[in-house]
């Protein structure tokens, strides 16, 4: 019996040393020390023994027992080692590989200019103002001196949503409001930037573009303010080579109106394939505000002046940046965008 413990433990130790992973060493538990193993059917058989045999073979018996079971618990924690270790390699951090590349984000260039816009109007001492996209007919145009059957709204054909509201065609009922709201209070010095809506659709025309208003109003205000303002503007925003003019125009809500020029920054002047062989290049619409609209809104235009502007802001930001088709602004196309 004692020749059989010994078989046993040397074959158990050495399934021991050879075994893989936990279950295996389980199995081998299972078939040497479990409840019908080897082992302790060894121990079953011991009644047959004599009472010299009995406790050799027993004291005998419990140190094989206890040895495997020591044996199989070294092995269980060497494997559990080995597979930790084996996980933490899998999962390891490699910081010596190129990173990944976060993409960043810049603003639209039109947001861009609006914010350069602003920024220059601000500085010249106007507060900033919004009105509302939805419209009332009124502040669009009757308060803007354009009355119902008036030609000057064939050019802003637009979107109606009843007969007397419509998505403004333009930033100018943001003055009327304002005139409306502050009477009699002077000075006014305003800008108000925002969408505007026309059902215009082409290379140079969207049937949604943005508009930034002027506007300023106190006592004695005269042309040369508008001009020498606008000649401030001009040139932070494109350069300080850079000139204006002003060229007689019509609006029903300025009395005089005029077209407002750029000269070209390819040319200086001189003309070229930019401005169409000018020298100049419109940027926006102005003139005095017409003693009409002051009426409306309740000032006396004896006492009170202003001027006022509008301008394109897709058209300010071709020209600053050499764009030649504006639904590029609108495509969100990174090719296009990342250049700015
Ligand atoms: N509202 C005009 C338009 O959208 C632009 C404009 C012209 C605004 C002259 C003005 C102005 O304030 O004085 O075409």
């Amino acid at each position: 019996m004692l020749e059989q413990l010994r078989k046993i433990q040397a074959e158990a130790e050495e399934m021991i040393k050879t075994a893989i992973d936990l279950p295996a060493l389980n199995e081998i538990r299972v078939r040497y020390l479990g409840k019908k193993g080897e082992l302790t059917q060894v121990l079953r058989g011991m009644g047959r023994l004599s009472a010299e045999e009995r406790p050799l073979v027993g004291k005998q018996a419990n140190e094989v027992r206890d040895y495997l079971e020591e044996q199989i618990q070294s092995k269980t924690r060497q494997i559990k080692e080995q597979e930790k270790t084996k996980k933490l390699r899998e999962e390891a951090l490699d910081v010596t590989l190129p990173g990944r590349r976060i993409g960043l984000g810049r603003r639209h260039p039109l947001t861009q200019i609006m914010d350069e816009i602003q920024g220059i109007f601000l500085g010249m001492g106007f507060e900033i103002v919004e009105g509302p996209e939805v419209e009332l007919d009124y502040y669009n145009f009757e308060a803007l001196n354009i009355p119902k059957d008036h030609p000057a709204r064939d050019m802003q054909d637009s979107f109606y949503i009843t007969p007397e509201i419509l998505l403004r065609t333009h930033t100018s009922p943001v003055q009327a409001r304002t005139y409306e709201a502050r009477v009699p209070e002077v000075p006014v010095r305003i800008i108000a930037p925002g969408k505007v809506y026309r059902r215009d659709d082409d290379a140079t025309h969207s049937p949604m573009f943005q508009q930034v208003e002027g506007f300023l109003i106190d006592r004695q205000v005269s042309l040369a303010d508008l001009k020498g303002t606008l000649l401030a503007f001009a040139r932070q925003m494109f350069g300080q080579d850079r000139e204006i003019r002003l060229r007689p125009s019509f609006f029903p809500f300025t009395e005089p109106s005029a077209e407002v020029d750029v000269s070209c920054g390819m040319c200086h002047g001189a003309g070229c394939r930019t401005c169409s062989y000018t020298g100049w290049l419109e940027i926006l619409g102005a003139g005095m505000v017409h003693p009409r609209v002051l009426e409306i809104a309740g000032y006396d235009p004896e006492k009170v002046s202003g001027f006022a502007f509008g301008m394109g802001v897709e058209r300010i930001a071709m020209l600053k940046y050499g764009i030649d088709d504006m639904r590029l602004l609108f495509e969100n196309d990174l090719r296009f965008l990342q250049q700015f």
